[in-house]
């Protein structure tokens, strides 16, 4: 039977699971999207970096393996990290994890590849600095002033979230700066950590703050979650600094460990990893029957427009568009021979009240607040994320076969989430469409 779970335009691997985006770039006119891979199972207990390729953005192409957990220091895992490119050689870092007799220890290990083929390990690593556990992962390098930096996820023996900062005028050889960022947010240990400066008016880091029991523990975490901060960043005292509270970077249900990139367009592109399951809900995904688990987000462009950070669907994605169809009745039902489309809808008018349901999933709006729901596929009840939203302009949904990306406000906030609905059509229904409300649905499936 057809695996009715199978995305059509998310990235997901063929077997075995998948989590974190890594290495991401655009290398010689083509996207490279890296990704944590456990080939052999549908468990973490092995990592290595699986690859896509794909010259839109939107077509992929599964490279399968790129970089193996085969040297004494990554045995235990090729964890999470960036990319970058030097004089038409693509580098790449990534924490080489390890366990002596339970004792965990983490390198950051650097690769190099002339053709995005052939990947070759270095020898040169940098150890976890003094005053730090070796909770220290996901390296993120870019380039300021012919200068590279490097930030890298930690916890201090004080069990505290924190970034560390290292510096190298070649890539290979790395000189440890301090810390770069510290603050209680990052609760007790901080993953994935990103800095890039947005349209040349701020600094942002992208943070995933771990609580965690204590620096000992060597299991799952309490619970996470991914964030930004604003601020500003200071070369000379080679120290980010906080100007604006943290928050949510997805207001959805499933969205960790995101990383972004600037492409040869000058865009800087987000993507995250479409999972924060619980372990009942990763070890119940129905697509565990197909031998596979996990997706990516699409990628998203980020911009910064009157002082809040958009996240915004890549006009690329528009290739998909097949068919068009529009509505502007108060009330209606939208059916489709497939699971797979964008929805859009627009009011013109300030909109008090309005819902729609999606097959299992539910989108309201009443007294400033949006409501989006879906079906828990383990309890089988209703989920719901609330978000205040003072004025309604814009809700664009990308749906695909186990996956919904909203859209709201043109990208002023998105919710992602994985979905597992039995039906094999989609099923729409509207209510309160206003006057000046208007919807434009577009099938992605040819029929
Ligand atoms: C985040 C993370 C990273 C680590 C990787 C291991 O999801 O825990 O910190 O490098 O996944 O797969």
């Amino acid at each position: 039977m057809l695996n009715q779970y199978k995305n059509y335009f998310h990235i997901e691997p063929d077997k075995g699971l998948l989590n974190d985006p890594n290495g991401l770039i655009q290398f010689k006119g083509e996207y490279y999207f890296f990704h944590q891979w456990n080939r052999f199972n549908l468990n973490h207990d092995y990592k290595e970096w699986g690859l896509f390729t794909s010259k839109d953005l939107v077509h992929w192409t599964n490279r399968q393996s790129a970089i193996l957990p085969d040297r004494s220091d990554d045995k235990n895992g090729v964890y999470s990290g960036s990319a970058v490119e030097k004089n038409g050689e693509m580098y790449l870092f990534y924490t080489g994890n390890t366990k002596v007799n339970g004792a965990r220890r983490s390198y950051q290990k650097i690769v190099v590849s002339n053709d995005g083929q052939t990947f070759i390990k270095q020898e040169n690593i940098i150890k976890t600095p003094e005053g730090f556990s070796e909770h220290h992962r996901d390296p993120k390098v870019w380039k300021y002033n012919d200068i590279w930096w490097m930030i890298v996820g930690a916890q201090t023996v004080e069990n505290k979230g924190a970034i560390t900062l290292f510096q190298s005028y070649d890539l290979l050889s790395w000189k440890y700066q301090g810390v770069f960022y510290t603050d209680p947010n990052l609760d007790q240990m901080c993953e994935c950590p990103d800095y890039f400066s947005l349209d040349k008016e701020v600094d942002i880091l992208t943070v995933c703050p771990q609580k965690r029991t204590s620096y000992k523990e060597d299991d799952q975490p309490i619970s996470s979650y991914a964030g930004y901060i604003v601020g500003k960043m200071n070369y000379e005292t080679k120290k980010f600094s906080q100007t604006s509270l943290i928050k949510l970077l997805d207001e959805g249900f499933d969205f960790y460990a995101p990383q972004s990139f600037l492409d040869e367009k000058g865009r800087r592109i987000i993507v995250g990893w479409m999972s924060r399951m619980d372990d009942n809900q990763e070890n119940n995904c129905p697509t565990i029957e197909e031998g596979y688990l996990h997706c990516l987000t699409m990628p998203r462009e980020l911009k910064w427009i009157n002082d809040h950070l958009y996240q915004i669907p890549l006009k690329e994605y528009e290739v998909l568009r097949k068919k068009k169809q529009q509505f502007k009745n108060e009330c209606g039902i939208i059916s489709d021979n497939s699971k797979v489309f964008e929805l859009i809808i627009t009011f013109d008018k300030p909109v008090e009240n309005f819902s729609l349901s999606l097959n299992s999933n539910t989108i309201s709006y009443r007294d400033g607040y949006l409501e989006i729901g879906r079906i828990n596929w383990v309890t089988k009840e209703l989920e719901i994320k609330t978000l205040k939203i003072t004025e309604l302009t814009k809700v664009q949904i990308f749906c695909d076969n186990s996956a919904i990306e909203i859209f709201v406000n043109g990208g002023q906030y998105v919710f992602s989430m994985r979905y597992f609905c039995d039906k094999p059509k989609c099923e729409i229904e509207y209510k309160n469409l206003n006057e000046g409300g208007n919807i434009t649905f577009y099938s992605y499936e040819e029929e």
